[in-house]
């Protein structure tokens, strides 16, 4: 039951910023097929609910693939990707018009209004490499009206992977790619993928969070190990990052609670490729020992945060980073690293009073946490006397002095404040 809430406590901590705000989903034709698709709807029928807009892209490879198998036909190209003849473009459009179709069965079932539109104005891919890739089209314009339109009206775009031009002829277009271009179009705040090979997996199990740098640095130096389609949802993942999408998460679609559990907690089951929204965080110099004196004051005169002295801060100013707004520090926080337990602290957490309630408090968590993670630390804990439930929301358990790293318990009874602690593992 305890748990049940805490879930239904973090989903709602994410719906007044989602709401009316664009989720752009897309998933492969194999996941449309699979036993947890119903679920899937459901999933969406939730989102709708909290008044999220959804556009659903689809695929239909695996659809292609099957239809040709029937008819003991080699197709020339699953996925939009090749190069596409005349009698695979028939059976892609008969395979994606029949996943449209169960999708829009599926959407009936659970009381949701959902159409498909005629929004993607292909041009053909052309040649490339000195090849003709015949009926392989590209995304040449969203209709971005006639989305909008739909959203307004409480109406799902379905949207398969086939394109038309401008003179009627239809091109067969990756899903993929189809999905940034939507994204972008409908500034949507998240794209999701779902396919069935779920995230990016690296050596030590799936890469949970990359920036969309990261993700470039990791696509070059992986390229060889990485399966065909994790690079494609990759390199969409980063163009969509580049362009403007803010996240991207790549997913399992068939795993239940999958897509919930990924948009509402901070430990989903894929990956996450984020636009760098760290860009105004950065680390601290000896310059900004004013600026972040001046701000651990305030909380210090609130008994929110621990006396420090200027000159102490100065020593260690490199375990601090700022959040600037207009080149001007408005809240910091510092991460103190305990290496033989492995553990580090989130320690003076603090945002200005003007600048509160804008999400500027849980990019400094999430920076501490990614540059723990980077440090390879196992835990991480903070000590609050007045921020506690602040914490708990973004996924901190309640600990005892019994957690701290002895040379931070022995500072801890000494200060005699009684702070609550706060711990979470990285891992
Ligand atoms: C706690 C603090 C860091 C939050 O920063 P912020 O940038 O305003 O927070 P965010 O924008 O990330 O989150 C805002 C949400 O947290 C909630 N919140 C803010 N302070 C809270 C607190 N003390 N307890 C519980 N919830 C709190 C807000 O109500 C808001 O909720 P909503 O999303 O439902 O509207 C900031 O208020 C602060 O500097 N406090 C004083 C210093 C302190 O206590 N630091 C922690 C000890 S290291």
């Amino acid at each position: 039951m305890n748990e049940r809430l805490t879930h239904f406590r973090e989903i709602l901590r994410y719906v007044p910023r989602f709401r009316d705000r664009v989720f752009v989903i897309a998933v492969d034709g194999a996941v449309v097929e699979d036993d947890n698709f119903p679920n899937l709807l459901l999933d969406i029928a939730l989102l709708r609910s909290l008044s999220i807009r959804v556009a659903l892209v689809h695929g239909a490879a695996h659809q292609v693939r099957k239809a040709a198998e029937i008819i003991k036909m080699v197709p020339s190209d699953l996925d939009g990707t090749g190069i596409t003849d005349k009698d695979t473009l028939q059976i892609a459009i008969s395979a994606a018009n029949r996943v449209t179709h169960e999708i829009l069965e599926g959407f009936s079932a659970n009381d949701l209004r959902a159409a498909c539109p005629n929004a993607i104005v292909a041009h053909p891919a052309g040649i490339l490499g000195g090849v003709d890739h015949l009926f392989t089209g590209k995304v040449e314009r969203v209709d971005a009206g006639l989305l909008q339109t739909l959203l307004e009206h409480d109406i799902i775009p379905v949207i398969p992977p086939i394109g038309i031009n401008g003179t009627g002829n239809s091109f067969r277009l990756n899903s993929d790619a189809v999905a940034v271009e939507i994204a972008k179009t409908l500034r949507a705040v998240k794209l999701i993928y779902l396919n069935t090979e779920g995230g990016i997996r690296g050596a030590a199990g799936v890469v949970r969070q990359l920036t969309v740098q990261e993700a470039e640095t990791y696509l070059k130096n992986h390229k060889k190990e990485l399966s065909r389609e994790t690079t494609t949802k990759l390199t969409h993942a980063i163009r969509a990052g580049k362009e403007g999408v803010e996240r991207v998460h790549i997913i399992d679609g068939r795993e239940q609670e999958g897509l919930l559990g990924e948009v509402f907690s901070n430990e989903g089951i894929g990956t996450l490729v984020y636009a760098n929204e760290y860009q105004a965080i950065r680390q601290a110099q000896k310059k900004d020992t004013r600026a972040v004196f001046g701000l651990i004051q305030q909380g210090i005169e609130n008994d929110e945060l621990v006396k420090r002295k200027r000159a102490d801060i100065e020593k260690i100013i490199g375990d601090y980073f700022v959040f600037e707004v207009d080149r001007d520090p408005v809240a910091c926080a510092a991460l103190h690293v305990y290496p033989e337990q492995n553990m580090g602290e989130l320690a003076s957490l603090f945002v200005d009073d003007r600048y509160e309630n804008q999400g500027i408090g849980g990019k400094l968590i999430r920076y501490a946490e990614t540059l723990a993670r980077s440090k390879s630390l196992a835990k991480l804990f903070c000590l609050s006397t007045q921020a506690v439930p602040y914490f708990v929301q973004r996924g901190f358990t309640i600990g005892t002095p019994d957690d701290l790293p002895p040379a931070r318990r022995e500072k801890y009874d000494q200060s005699g404040r009684k702070s609550a602690v706060l711990v979470k593992a990285l891992t």
